[in-house]
């Protein structure tokens, strides 16, 4: 499903998308784009308002923070995986597979 332009996600940040009613964090780090389920496991808030370093994006509420790659909290108070949704990069176009 067609996201975003690449040049719409900077380097380092996360923007929200709905896509088919799905809350969708993407996020851009180490030059690498993922899609994350847009809520943090632990407390419901939007994963895209927190900040992306590293591979990791942090929940901006009580710190957890989540691997881009696999979904899996790397710390408390978060312990389950969110889910992570492949994507690809189509002549500039970043696309979401939900
Ligand atoms: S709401 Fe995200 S760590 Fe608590």
């Amino acid at each position: 499903m067609r996201a975003v332009p690449l040049s719409d996600l900077p380097e380092e940040e996360a923007i929200h998308l709905e896509l088919s009613g799905v809350p969708i964090c993407l996020a851009r780090s180490d030059g690498v784009v993922h899609a994350l389920l847009d809520e943090c496991s632990h407390g419901q808030v939007a994963l895209s308002d927190g900040e992306v370093t590293g591979g990791v994006v942090e929940c901006w509420l009580h710190g957890s923070c989540f691997d881009l790659v696999t979904g899996v909290p790397t710390g408390p108070p978060a312990m389950v995986p969110v889910p992570v949704y492949p994507i690809r990069v189509v002549a500039d176009i970043v696309e979401v597979a939900i």
